[in-house]
């Protein structure tokens, strides 16, 4: 399949919108559109159309129980696709547009291919601006998973999709890096009171329980047990993972410089704060350092996270080293996605010392 890829600045979209309406009359008769979003690039699709569902699945290699989010331009707009509700509007209300998806029964207009032979669908309202030009000239919800084959890191600009999915999609457009870089938060309604948190993000477990009650699935922090459903078929899925293993090692910066020592390797790669960079430097000078960001800045290394993940799994490391984030605001989004990413294997160095 032939790709165009359409560069937009989203800073100034008005020039582009011309191109933006051409790519969204591609996603009306039946194409797969890549378009940025605030949080990661998404693989675009008529929600409405099966046909749709069943090439995005297709192009992701992603199977095909694993359903889709419906991006809508306003957030009453869900009303067109779900039964929503009270509470469904105060989060909308204090987090719309924005990186929160939520779960909702879905009506007839979201065909069962969108969601996965689901009773429920899950709805977004993202706030990056060509993401909302497009959906508006599509005029219709824009049914899109993360815009990287199945199995790697969600895509966090251009050149990653590009990688993924030239050749497997219509038209990618291009607007630059993505802000936040890990997925939105996704709650599904429980009641009117309460929702569950299915995966962390950029909206914390704290701004959610301003508005409601909040649990927290059992797998946003650790692994599935053998036969626990999981609340979302997502959670079923090995996802993020680079193909090099991932260790992450929970301790001081002098514990792990000893564990690493004793381990051996001999190409390995560590993931260190920005603070850490130089001793890591001074003291492996053999070890492949990829910067994550300031220890005190968990956008940073939230912006960061994939594509180091990407760069590291070009060079075919015997082990790559990461810190355990403390599972708190954003830092509970990195600590979910990097326990993904390693398999769940952390080592715990804090044990010795105590
Ligand atoms: O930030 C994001 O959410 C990005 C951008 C493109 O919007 N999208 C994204 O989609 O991350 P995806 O498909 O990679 O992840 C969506 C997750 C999957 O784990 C899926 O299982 C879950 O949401 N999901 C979708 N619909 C669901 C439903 N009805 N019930 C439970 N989980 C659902
Ligand atoms: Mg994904």
């Amino acid at each position: 399949m032939k790709t165009e890829i359409i560069k937009i600045d989203p800073d100034n979209i008005t020039p582009s919108l011309s191109d933006i309406k051409r790519a969204a009359e591609i996603l009306k008769s039946g194409g797969l559109v890549v378009f940025p979003t605030e949080t990661v690039y998404g693989l675009g699709g008529d929600a409405t159309n099966p046909a749709s569902a069943e090439k995005i699945f297709s192009a992701k290699g992603r199977p095909k129980d694993n359903p889709l989010i419906i991006h809508i331009e306003n957030a009453e707009d869900a009303a067109l696709y779900a039964k929503t509700t009270p509470l469904y509007y105060r989060l909308a209300e204090k987090f719309m547009p924005g990186p929160l998806t939520v779960i909702l029964e879905s009506k007839d207009t979201v065909p069962y291919q969108t969601r996965g032979g689901l009773e429920t669908v899950a709805v977004r309202c993202p706030e990056n601006p060509v993401a909302r030009a497009f959906i508006s000239l599509a005029g219709v919800a824009v049914a899109a998973p993360s815009a990287n084959l199945s199995g790697s890191p969600s895509p966090t600009n251009a050149s990653h999709v590009i990688d993924d999915m030239y050749g497997r999609v219509d038209v990618i457009i291009d607007g630059g890096e993505c802000d936040f870089g890990l997925e939105s938060t996704i709650v599904k309604i429980e009641n009117e009171n309460t929702v569950t948190l299915l995966r962390p993000g950029k909206i914390t477990l704290d701004e959610l329980s301003l508005v409601c009650n909040v649990n927290v699935a059992s797998a946003v922090v650790s692994e599935l047990k053998a036969g626990e459903i999981a609340l979302s078929p997502g959670m079923k899925y090995r996802h993020y993972a680079p193909a090099s293993p991932v260790r992450l090692l929970d301790g001081e910066r002098d514990d792990v410089l000893k564990y690493v020592k004793e381990q051996g390797n001999n190409k390995f790669a560590i993931l260190v704060y920005s603070e850490d960079k130089d001793y890591f430097a001074k003291q492996l000078p053999s070890a492949s350092l990829y910067e994550l960001g300031s220890i005190k800045n968990e956008s940073a290394q939230a912006h960061e996270l994939f594509k180091i993940l990407r760069d590291a799994d070009k060079e075919s490391f015997d082990v790559i080293y990461a810190p355990l984030p403390k599972a708190e605001g954003i830092g509970l989004a990195l600590y979910n996605r990097l326990i993904r990413a390693a398999a769940h294997t952390i080592v715990n160095l804090r044990a010795a010392n105590t």
